[in-house]
């Protein structure tokens, strides 16, 4: 790295536990000069804590997780993790790409949901301390076999994350594949800028720049109609509080339990990194904002938490005791030809990158 930039790159690596398969598990700490810190595991990418100042300067942790990998192996609410090869629910586990039918591994009722049974969330990445223009970055890898989970191609996915000096959590993903196949890459952090386990969500305000959604069935899979927010408890262009309308008769919100839909971010580019959305907490003052290249962001408010996960010093994660945002491609897209395409070929290159970026007011 540059000479100089020693200040603001920090990086701590320790171990974090050895998983039931007998290899290393590192947690990695990245921290800037504002005092953020995050620590991100290698064991399904997952980011562990988040520490963030507050309008008075006093940090919290702002993301629900587990103190011990044993949580990490045994979750099954994709805490903090990376998802993948495909976020969000595919139908009855099954698409058609160029005339050949491939069935994947069902994990949600007949959906497969999230990868499968084990998807990149339960995998043991290879981690790479590097840095990028002075700031801490993680580089992540991991090799998917053909046929993992159902999926064709021996597919080569790197992540990376990076913590910049402006509070930053940069998440790039990209990757290549040698044969076709799909791919939807994700992060599954559940986000309580209160501090996790304090609390639910509902008074967070939340402001989503986007004008259409993608309504789903009782499965929670989309009906292939793109249909306008407005008039509807779905309508977040202007700030709204999530609990505000998340109760009301609304036959989407009935059917998810609650905010579980793909938003679709107005954009003119299509590449183009786009604010899609962005959160405040009034106590604490701390804003998220969201940017992504991706064409589309599950709002999800944490509908199935249920009290049964014992989290991070002992919180116990109530329903809608946190948030994601989870910047992604439509849910299902393989069975929507009219949806952006999610297919990756030899020699394609498939780049995407989302910004957690952090404030206070
Ligand atoms: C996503 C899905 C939700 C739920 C969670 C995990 O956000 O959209 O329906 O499955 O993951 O519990």
């Amino acid at each position: 790295h540059r000479p100089g930039s020693a200040t603001m790159r920090t990086m701590k690596k320790r171990l974090f536990a050895t998983t039931r398969e007998g290899e290393d598990a590192f947690l990695y700490t990245l921290s800037n000069q504002n005092g953020v810190q995050a620590d991100i595991t290698n064991y399904g990418g997952a980011i562990v804590n988040l520490l963030l100042p507050d309008r008075a300067g006093k940090l919290a942790d702002v993301v629900l997780g587990y103190d011990t990998l044993a949580g990490y192996e045994t979750d099954k609410a994709y805490l903090g993790a990376i998802i993948g090869r495909f976020a969000n629910r595919i139908a009855h586990g099954r698409f058609t790409l160029h005339g050949v039918t491939c069935t994947l591994s069902r994990n949600n009722g007949d959906n497969s949901l999230h990868g499968g049974a084990i998807g990149f969330n339960k995998r043991l990445w290879t981690a790479k301390e590097i840095s990028s223009n002075g700031a801490p970055a993680l580089e992540l890898t991991y090799l998917s076999p053909d046929a993992e989970e159902g999926y064709p191609g021996n597919l080569s996915a790197r992540v990376v994350y990076t913590l910049t000096p402006r509070n930053e959590l940069k998440i790039d993903y990209s990757a290549t594949t040698d044969k076709n196949t799909v791919l939807n890459l994700t992060n599954h952090s559940y986000f309580n800028l209160a501090g996790q386990g304090e609390g639910d969500i509902l008074g967070h305000g939340v402001t989503i720049h986007a004008r259409h959604f993608t309504p789903v069935n009782a499965n929670l899979i989309p009906t292939g109609e793109i249909r306008s927010v407005k008039g509807t408890p779905l309508d977040f262009s202007r700030m709204a509080t999530i609990g505000s309308r998340i109760s009301a008769d609304d036959q989407q919100l009935k059917l998810a339990g609650g905010y579980d839909h793909n938003w679709i971010p107005d954009r003119e580019g299509d590449r183009a990194l786009v604010l899609a959305a962005e959160v405040h907490e009034p106590g604490s003052g701390r804003v998220l904002e969201v940017f992504t290249s991706q064409p589309g962001v599950q709002f999800y408010s944490g509908n199935f938490l249920d009290g049964t996960i014992r989290g991070k010093q002992g919180k116990v994660y109530q329903r809608r005791y946190g948030f994601c945002l989870e910047t992604q491609h439509y849910a299902d897209s393989p069975n929507h030809p009219d949806f952006p395409s999610t297919e990756l070929q030899p020699g394609q290159h498939y780049r995407e990158t989302t910004v957690f970026r952090f404030s206070a007011r």
